[in-house]
């Protein structure tokens, strides 16, 4: 998927985060979102992901204009077209790393769930030995790898990541990118990625860092 970002502006109260941000995100790339601790990332992710509108300015999927107002075409792509990974990797503590992993069809229909994809990712993210155990026993780079297979179950064409790799120690999260740039590579998806660090640079095509210009 392509996304293109156009002057979005973003304030809370009186404070501007989002100031006149434009980005252009091509298919298929892995892009990164840099910046100090309070600079604006989330703010910006949760915008492209739909979880929050901007007050000013445009967003588009694919050349298609996002229209903020229309809450079913929103959790549409929300649903259908993105996939989420969390800092705080979100995962119902009391359901099965299976259930989790299959959550994403309570809302959408069980066609869409493509057995072949899901063995595929748990062999990837090495999680076969988990799937009955209950998610909140597990350690927190288990939980990051089962939210990530939560979040590519449903074979999103935008990816987007909030700092997957903050709760892991530097070889899991090293494992994390390189899933990550190769899901990007073979599957053909778009990542957008958020980092405060700058060790990551070397995995992604293009980013945008807070405080300079692209
Ligand atoms: N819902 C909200 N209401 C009020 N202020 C908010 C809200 N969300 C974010 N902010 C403020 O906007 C600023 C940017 O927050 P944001 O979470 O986007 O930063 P960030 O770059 O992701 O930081 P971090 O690296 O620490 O996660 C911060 O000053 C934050 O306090
Ligand atoms: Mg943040």
């Amino acid at each position: 998927m392509n996304v293109k970002v156009e002057n979005i502006c973003k304030s809370f109260k009186d404070k501007k985060v989002l100031n006149n941000i434009n980005l252009q995100i091509c298919n298929a790339s892995f892009f990164g979102i840099k910046g100090n601790s309070g600079c604006g990332k989330s703010t910006l992710l949760n915008i492209i992901g739909l979880l929050d509108k901007p007050d000013f300015g445009n967003l588009y999927f694919d050349d298609i204009s996002i229209n903020f107002k229309k809450q079913s075409k929103l959790a549409f792509y929300r649903g259908n077209k993105i996939g989420f990974i969390f800092q705080s990797y979100n995962l119902m503590p009391k359901l099965s790393v299976h259930e989790n992993i299959m959550l994403p069809f309570l809302c959408l229909n069980k066609d869409r769930f493509d057995s072949s994809l899901f063995d595929k990712l748990i062999e990837t993210f090495k999680i076969k030995e988990l799937l009955y155990k209950q998610s909140d026993v597990l350690s927190g780079g288990e939980k990051q790898r089962v939210a990530a297979a939560r979040a590519l179950v449903t074979s999103p064409d935008l990816i987007i990541c909030d700092e997957p790799t903050g709760n892991l120690d530097s070889n899991n999260a090293r494992y994390m990118m390189e899933l990550l740039r190769d899901i990007c590579i073979s599957e053909k998806k778009t990542i957008i990625m958020v980092t405060h660090s700058n060790e990551y640079d070397s995995f992604f095509d293009n980013f945008y860092s807070f405080g300079e210009t692209i």
